[in-house]
């Protein structure tokens, strides 16, 4: 079926297709469904005798769903807004975008009919070389959270024990709840360092299976020194290193250590510093001891023949890669001089592409990060108890940061102080 007849098809039988923009390959939905909305409440028999809710599992039932951020088209829907009057820094996205060779891929890709390769093999070779560790240390996954769920699955049993590190990447808690897991919780310090002596003591005595550290730390951007790092890995834990901002850190990546202790994973990403969050591509060197099982467990065709393609594609560019690393790192430090004129606002340093903002007290962040949303600039508010009064902002380019800044300034002039 070619596009044409493809388009047509869609647009006269899918009731959910809808109008077909001048590009007959770009579809634009007339509404787009949030996964609540998927769901009519008022129609859903809850507990039919042996059916219905009663099947699902007791700890899932307790879930809510993840409110993750959305695309920019999306965006651009909901807001009323054009694409082009959005300013998107509310995923630590990078807004550059992939090397020009991942256009080129994509559109002459091959083999779209077939099955992708289930190893990653050609992509897993080219990082061996790169990141030095032997391709047998390395799986590759739809995106690094995909691996977070691999370790859950293959490592946990319910009622098994993880160390999380709060606050932080809010995935480790949401898939040890999917396994039944337990998250024993030592929330970081006032200035978001870890709590080594508190790790280490819970670490000594619930014996859990896992600790996870993010490094950087997603969502103040700090650090944990080869000190306290070697400090966990002589403990009898997993420990999971979550290293998807390390690019944007100026520090070496830890994931050869991988060679030499048993009880590290490191897990980095081709979503920040490579530009390909949304093609989904993440990996991990984990322990020989290990990884057999995350074979096992992983499903076979996992990274798409698009997604291995692009990842090789921006691999064979790293003069692009690090000229857009190096201009985040760059604007990271001019967007943080700005904030810091902000008066209702402090920056916390950071070693990534975004950077935590404490709002004065008496302001309300969530507020602020509403307004600005109605102004177009999508920045990140945590409903959590121990963030409620921070927000987070991605790097975006020069333009992103100018815009942003402009309407921080408009916002404090109507404060009522002025
Ligand atoms: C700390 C951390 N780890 C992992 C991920 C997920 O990365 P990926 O896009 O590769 O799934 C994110 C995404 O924001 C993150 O902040």
């Amino acid at each position: 079926m070619d596009a044409i007849v493809a388009a047509r098809f869609l647009h006269t039988f899918s009731p959910t297709i809808r109008t077909r923009t001048r590009d007959l390959n770009v579809f634009r939905m007339s509404s787009v469904p949030t996964p609540a909305e998927h769901v009519d409440e008022d129609n859903v028999i809850r507990n039919s005798p042996g059916g219905g809710e009663s099947l699902v599992r007791s700890n899932i039932r307790n879930m809510s769903i993840f409110k993750a951020t959305q695309p920019i088209e999306v965006l651009s829907r909901r807001l009323g807004k054009k694409v082009s009057d959005i300013v998107k820094l509310d995923a630590n996205e990078n807004p550059y975008g992939p090397p020009p060779e991942v256009a080129v891929v994509l559109g002459t890709l091959q083999f779209a009919n077939i099955y992708p390769d289930p190893d990653s093999g050609y992509l897993r070779a080219a990082l061996a070389e790169i990141l030095g560790v032997g391709s047998e240390y390395l799986v590759v996954g739809s995106g690094a959270d995909e691996l977070i769920r691999l370790i859950m699955s293959v490592m946990l049993d319910p009622g098994d024990k993880i160390v999380d590190c709060p606050p932080t990447f809010p995935r480790y808690e949401i898939e040890a709840a999917l396994v039944g897991a337990t998250v024993i919780k030592v929330p970081r310090m006032v200035d978001f360092s870890l709590n080594m002596p508190q790790v280490i003591e819970v670490t000594k005595k619930e014996r859990p299976k896992c600790v996870f550290i993010t490094c950087p730390n997603n969502p103040d951007g700090s650090m944990i020194s080869d000190e306290d790092l070697s400090k966990l890995l002589n403990l009898p834990v997993m420990v999971v290193l979550d290293e998807a901002y390390i690019a944007f850190s100026g520090f070496k990546s830890r994931i050869s250590w991988v060679k030499r202790y048993d009880n590290l994973i490191v897990l980095q990403t081709f979503s920040k510093s490579c530009g390909l969050a949304g093609l989904r591509v993440g990996y991990g060197a984990f322990p020989l001891s290990i990884v057999r099982y995350i074979w096992c467990a992983k499903l076979p065709y996992n990274v798409s023949v698009a997604a291995q393609a692009a990842a090789l594609a921006t691999l064979q560019n790293p003069i692009y890669v690090e000229d857009m690393r190096r201009s985040i790192v760059q604007e990271r430090e001019r967007m943080f001089g700005l904030l810091n004129e902000i008066p209702f606002l402090k920056p916390f340093p950071s070693y990534t592409n975004f950077i935590l903002c404490e709002v004065s007290p008496g302001l309300e962040a969530k507020k602020l990060q509403e307004e600005l949303e109605k102004m177009g600039v999508m920045i990140r508010h945590f409903n959590l108890s121990d963030l409620r009064g921070y927000l987070r902002i991605t790097v975006g380019k020069p333009r992103d940061t100018n815009i942003l800044l402009d309407c921080l300034r408009i916002l404090h002039k109507g404060f009522p102080q002025n």
